[in-house]
């Protein structure tokens, strides 16, 4: 496959009305990050955008719950969320927000300009309406029973303990959020987005040109969806916070969260484009640009149908190439859930483990619910960490500056007369790039990981067999050679560690001396002989079963 002339890499835009835990980061920021990373490191084009969803009914329903204003809520969240995903190393090119005017402005003119085209359809019917406030209840201001998991507490939008797309009257005994009173039907006029007449392009589209290359779980949902039977979905509601319909007709309506924040990632776009001084234009319209779109599960109907529609009608808009969709993480066995606060708080983990940030991006990659859910264990974090990053990763480096420096003051040894298996190891050095490359850009994160750890194994195994501490005294060339190897090895892992670990890979390379390096340099890192390397220091630490035995009695 050509490689694409740029990217434009995009993470769900997470509601900024609470904080975020690991099932987050996990599912989309983690991944987006380790791609993107690796194709900065390819030296590609790419710009990586997200930012706080700020719209939604979500957003003044915590306001009421903390006793505050929609607005304040979101000031308060959107620099706090920023800030835990800038501490683990989630790099955006641009972190931006739906209450900015210009995403109102881009959001408005796509709005008008599907309505001035006749994509949209007007229709007036009954809805819950909450008598006691006078209010109608758009998604999550009414609440009843799951008409598929009988759970007493799902949304008018969608049950969150099945994950079940719903609509306010598919719910049993529906009860408004507002008053806890049971709601009437009052009449209303809303703009719907006829999914139904965009069926044919969908099935061509998804699954028929992307039935291979998409992942299984995602065209399948898309199927089922299809399947179905596509309805117009409603894309304005009768609330007054989000981006006010821009049509006379439209007083007091504003456009439906759903509508408006995938269009955040081309306000977000712009944005960038605007401090940086580019041209935004060719990430959203130009063919030769790559676009993904890094997702949970339950995204998918709005990443994979509904905005597909929205940019195909408006015209001039790339469609995205993949929408590589996560399943969830479970913690402990169960669920994560905000609502029981069973959930690793992005913000409790940066606290409790300050410096040792990789380690939870290394767990999460190794553990990523990349085709079906997968568990967190805080016992299995500690002993990925312990075993691997520790043991393996760590170990080997340590051993290897350790002895530089110990036997040639950190100078950088020469590579002497080459034995057959030094031949060997340095073939298969040559393989890694290549390989863990290739996983990634088939977003296969677990797999890349793998090969990265077996890069650690492949040093370890190589200093085990060749000891060179019973060596030095006898044969000081063979000893500078296999010293030599080992230390290339090592910088391969600074630089196909960089995805993953992106704070190991920079210690690495501060300790190494090693700067402005390509992926590719990693088949074969040309060391400089007689160079200065620095002291070793630590990467990794082990985690004690104390601070594990803490975490676990937190969570209970
Ligand atoms: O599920 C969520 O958290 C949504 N706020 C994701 C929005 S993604 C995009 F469309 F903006
Ligand atoms: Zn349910």
């Amino acid at each position: 496959m050509n490689t694409p002339k740029r990217y434009l890499i995009t993470a769900a835009l997470p509601y900024a009305n609470g904080l975020k835990h690991i099932g987050h980061l996990a599912g989309a920021y983690l991944p987006a990050d380790i791609y993107v990373r690796y194709l900065k490191a390819q030296k590609r084009d790419v710009v990586f955008v997200c930012g706080s969803d700020e719209h939604g009914t979500a957003i003044p329903i915590q306001a009421t719950k903390e006793g505050t204003t929609a607005q304040a809520i979101i000031d308060k969240y959107h620099p706090i969320i920023e800030q835990n995903f800038k501490d683990l190393g989630i790099e955006f090119d641009i972190y931006h927000r739906t209450s900015d005017p210009l995403h109102h402005e881009t959001a408005s003119a796509f709005f008008k300009d599907l309505e001035a085209k006749g994509d949209l359809e007007t229709k007036t019917s009954e809805q819950y309406f909450d008598e006691a406030t006078s209010t109608f209840l758009a998604d999550r201001y009414i609440k009843g029973t799951c008409p598929n998991c009988s759970h007493p507490e799902a949304y008018g939008d969608q049950c969150e303990k099945c994950g079940k797309s719903l609509s306010p009257e598919e719910l049993i005994n529906p009860v408004s959020t507002l008053s806890g009173q049971a709601p009437i039907k009052k009449e209303t006029t809303h703009w719907y987005l006829p999914l139904n007449k965009h069926e044919d392009f969908l099935r061509q589209w998804i699954l028929n040109d992307h039935a291979k290359d998409w992942r299984a779980a995602v065209v399948g949902q898309c199927k089922s969806w299809i399947d179905g039977g596509l309805l117009p979905r409603a894309v304005t509601r009768d609330l007054d916070w989000g981006v006010k319909v821009p049509l006379a007709s439209g007083a007091g309506k504003v456009l439906y969260v759903w509508f408006d924040a995938p269009i955040g990632y081309i306000s977000a776009t712009k944005q960038w484009a605007l401090n940086n001084g580019k041209d935004w234009t060719p990430y959203w319209n130009d063919k030769e640009t790559k676009l993904v779109h890094f997702i949970g599960k339950d995204n998918i109907v709005f990443h994979c149908i509904i905005f597909p529609i929205i940019l195909k009608a408006h015209g001039g808009y790339i469609l995205p190439s993949n929408v590589p969709a996560n399943s969830f993480l479970n913690l402990e066995g169960e669920k994560l859930s905000t609502s029981r606060n069973w959930a690793i708080w992005l913000h409790e983990y940066l606290e409790d483990f300050k410096g040792q940030e990789d380690s939870l991006r290394y767990v999460l990659c190794a553990t990523a619910p990349e085709s079906k859910d997968t568990d967190f264990t805080w016992k299995d974090f500690q002993a990925r960490n312990n075993n691997e990053l520790v043991a393996i990763f760590g170990n080997f480096i340590n051993r290897v500056i350790v002895l530089t420096n110990k036997y040639w003051d950190g100078i950088v040894p020469p590579q002497n007369d080459l034995e057959d298996y030094d031949k060997e190891v340095l073939e298969k050095l040559k393989e890694f790039p290549e390989k863990i490359g290739s996983s990634i850009e088939k977003f296969r994160f677990r797999e890349a990981l793998q090969e990265l750890i077996g890069l650690a194994r492949l040093g370890n195994k190589y200093l085990a067999d060749t000891e060179p501490w019973k060596l030095k005294k006898i044969n000081e060339k063979r000893t500078e050679t296999i010293i030599h190897i080992s230390l290339q090895i090592a910088a391969s892992l600074s630089i196909l560690s960089h995805p993953f670990l992106p704070f190991s890979s920079k210690k690495l390379k501060d300790m190494l001396n090693l700067n402005d390096v390509n992926w590719d340099d990693a088949k074969n890192y040309n060391l400089c002989i007689g160079k200065q390397i620095n002291k070793a220091e630590l990467l990794f630490s082990k985690i004690e079963d104390e601070t594990i035995e803490k975490q676990i009695k937190k969570l209970k």
